[in-house]
């Protein structure tokens, strides 16, 4: 198929890590052209078939990014400055159906607040969860979720293991580390299954969840898995009254802790939907173990 027959999809985040694996399966499929999107477009000309300008602050830059695409891959960033991510997608979920778009993929997270009966508040996994209904009702003829895991890439940045009191590295979080809860994965994979929904709308196009996940694991299974491959790192479980004062965002970072405790990351088994993800993506995710032990630093060994 020449460049001009194949779909064309339009990334929102291709600078960043999901939006970047989503341009790197569509370009490596070879069954689609991507348009990466990006607030500055003149420093990534390279990065995809067609580069453009959108920022979902500035609604008047959308509709233009998304003319002429079938398709739309929407993610917004929850630690960008001032995002309000129900405004940004909504703005984004419009301007795409005015753009005639046919099938809109957006990447949501569980909706806490709803799991936990209002129990735990995780604004930037429920204020994702919330822009689910804004696309199931936008009337698409295809639409999908996709749900990112907590990335292994977390655990070098901005988890990175510290240096503790006790002189030991490695991590201080209010988690009981015995508790297998963290649905976890190679955000670089992402794009295997985004491009995999958009190859497949008959069986993934109608509102299915994909969540991508390499793994299913405790605290203590990642530090074994790390230690066994020659690093030294401890964890030690902390109260979450002294970690929740202790940084800016923390108090945060210590309720998604409690919901992962109590819910699991993903909230419920979700079995069959992680083996429909794989199935699109035509793959299964990499373990946990295969990806530390080709990314996890040699110098954070001693
Ligand atoms: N870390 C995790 O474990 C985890 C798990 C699940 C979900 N998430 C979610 O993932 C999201 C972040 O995605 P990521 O990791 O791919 O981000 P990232 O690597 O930090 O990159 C951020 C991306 O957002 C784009 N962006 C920011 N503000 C924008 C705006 N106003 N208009 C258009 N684009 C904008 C940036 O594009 P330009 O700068 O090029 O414009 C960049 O491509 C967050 O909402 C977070 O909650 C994270």
């Amino acid at each position: 198929m020449g460049t001009t027959d194949k779909k064309l999809i339009a990334v929102v985040g291709a600078t960043g890590q999901q939006g970047g694996a989503v341009v790197h399966a569509l370009r490596a499929g070879n069954q689609f052209k991507a348009r990466a999107l990006t607030r500055n477009p003149a420093k990534h000309r390279e990065l995809a078939d067609e580069v453009v300008e959108a920022d979902l602050n500035r609604p008047e830059t959308l509709k233009p990014a998304f003319a002429g695409a079938h398709g739309v891959f929407l993610v917004t960033n929850f630690q960008e400055h001032g995002a309000e991510e129900l405004k940004q997608a909504t703005a984004a979920v419009r301007a795409a159906k005015d753009a005639g778009v046919k099938h809109l993929v957006w990447s949501t997270l569980p909706d806490v607040e709803a799991i936990s009966k209002g129990k735990l508040h995780v604004p930037h996994f429920t204020g994702k969860a919330n822009v689910d209904r804004v696309v199931k009702e936008a009337g698409f003829a295809n639409h999908t979720f996709v749900i990112a895991p907590f990335y292994y890439q977390n655990l070098l940045d901005p988890l990175a293991p510290q240096k503790q009191a006790d002189g030991s590295v490695g991590w201080a979080l209010p988690l009981d580390p015995n508790v297998r809860c963290v649905h976890i994965g190679d955000i670089t994979e992402l794009g295997n299954i985004v491009a995999g929904a958009f190859a497949h709308p008959d069986e993934v196009g109608n509102g299915e969840y994909l969540p991508l996940v390499g793994d299913f694991m405790s605290f203590n299974e990642i530090v074994d898995t790390l230690n066994r491959q020659g690093h030294e790192f401890s964890f030690k479980q902390v109260p979450t009254e002294a970690f929740a004062a202790s940084f800016p965002g923390a108090a945060e970072a210590a309720e998604t802790f409690r919901y992962f405790e109590a819910y699991t990351y993903l909230g419920s088994d979700s079995s069959d939907r992680i083996a429909l993800a794989n199935k699109v993506a035509g793959r299964q995710p990499t373990k946990f173990s295969t990806w530390a032990r080709l990314n996890f630093p040699v110098q954070m060994l001693k």
